[in-house]
């Protein structure tokens, strides 16, 4: 049996910042080939690895304090005055959210420095087959061999992306040791509608995506399968099965626009004149529901505002989500409830941690769940 005073289960985004603030003496066990994949394909391979933005509103979680001290006590500059620290390049791409200009295996390969630094060791390649705690100390026997630590954090993420090794471990565990499970649900995920936006599939717009709880003005993406692009994967996290949707895809301004092009424009067709604004292939397939007919001039005053206002409030149920399989990440998990908010340590069990995407706190696109890896992983790492 070796012994250790720490051992980290997965080795991803909150796993690595935490053994890189454990100290030495730390295992850390993953079960994939290689460490922090997740990072690897982020971000289109440049990782969005934090935002100049971040709030306690960027994320969900039952409990909306929750997050707030981690946050706090590990913020996007700690992590910005790090990643210059390691020469790596970064930019802003849009809405406050920082990317590599190179490539996102930087960040791992920072990630397994510090983590080396700090005096920390990393198995890959191990399957656990069994947790369990007796006289102050976890051990976790695995295919290559049995591991005993006083601390053992949990940080095998959620179950977002199968195909990549994502497993429920972290929740299994955790109510092994008598933790509430939040539902995991699949978030930041594109919503189906059977083969309906078929023929439209690949045309973009604007869009503000909203439901009762929430909105975004971020751009609508119609597929093969259904909704995405970053409006509709950002309104994802909200939206539960069975509920309806609301798109507004009216430009600002849409109607006193078309009044005015009525006037210069009148002998065009209504379909013409609305592709100025909005993209010809998306007007094509509205025209039967709206009854998008006959030339700019037909259309009255009441006639043209009734077009913008189905425009502005399109309302539609998706059959479901892409679920898993392209759920960029996991809503619910660990519940809040039966942790410190300082720490990430259990109240139930000392010694026992759970850190990163695996607890019951959800980010929203632009780089907040790893903000919150880092963050959560930096504040069980030093409490450890
Ligand atoms: P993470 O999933 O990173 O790590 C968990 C580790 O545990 C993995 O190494 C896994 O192999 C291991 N593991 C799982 N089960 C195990 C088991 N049974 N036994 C042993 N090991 C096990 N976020 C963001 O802020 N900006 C972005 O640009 C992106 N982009 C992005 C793209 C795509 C395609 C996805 C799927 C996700 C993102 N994300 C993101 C989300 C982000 O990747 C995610 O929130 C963090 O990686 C979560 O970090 P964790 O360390 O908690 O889990």
């Amino acid at each position: 049996m070796e012994r250790y005073r720490t051992i980290i289960l997965g080795a991803g985004a909150a796993g690595l910042m935490c053994a890189a603030h454990a100290g030495p003496d730390t295992l850390v066990l993953d079960h994939a080939k290689k460490p922090g994949e997740k990072i690897r394909i982020s971000g289109g391979g440049r990782c969005n690895f934090t935002n100049l933005d971040v709030t306690p509103a960027n994320f969900l979680s039952e409990n909306k304090h929750f997050h707030k001290s981690a946050l706090a006590r590990y913020t996007q500059w700690d992590y910005i005055e790090l990643v210059s620290r390691h020469g790596i390049a970064w930019h802003e791409k849009t809405l406050g959210q920082l990317f590599c200009d190179g490539k996102s295996t930087q960040i791992v390969e920072m990630l397994l420095a510090e983590m080396r630094a700090a005096g920390a060791e990393l198995r890959l390649e191990v399957a656990i087959t069994s947790v369990s705690h007796a006289d102050g100390r976890f051990t976790v026997e695995t295919d290559a061999g049995a591991f005993t630590a006083e601390n053992l954090v949990l940080a095998t993420g959620g179950k977002s992306i199968p195909k990549m090794g994502a497993t429920g471990l972290a929740y299994d565990l955790a109510r092994q040791f008598g933790h509430d499970i939040v539902t995991p649900r699949p978030a930041l995920v594109p919503l189906t509608f059977g083969d309906h936006f078929a023929p439209i599939s690949g045309v973009a717009t604007p869009c503000r995506a909203f439901n009762e709880r929430i909105a975004f003005a971020e751009a609508l993406l119609f597929t093969h399968r259904g909704l995405s692009g970053p409006a509709v994967l950002q309104l994802s996290s909200y939206w539960r099965e069975g509920e309806a949707i609301t798109l507004d895809i009216c430009p600002p301004g849409l109607l006193d626009t078309l009044k005015a092009q009525r006037q210069t424009q009148g002998r065009h067709a209504l379909t013409t004149e609305l592709s100025r604004h909005l993209p010809a292939r998306l007007v094509e397939f509205l025209a039967p529901d709206l009854g998008l007919s006959g030339n700019l001039a037909d259309q009255s005053d009441a006639r043209l505002a009734e077009i913008c206002a189905a425009l502005a409030h399109w309302t539609l149920t998706p059959t479901g989500s892409e679920g898993y399989r392209t759920a960029e990440v996991t809503a619910g998990g660990v519940s809040t409830a039966g942790l410190s908010s300082q720490t990430m340590e259990s109240a139930h069990l000392p010694g026992l941690y759970v850190i990163g995407e695996a607890v019951d706190v959800t980010g929203w696109l632009g780089g907040y769940n790893f903000q919150w890896a880092w963050a959560s992983g930096v504040a069980a790492g030093r409490a450890i």
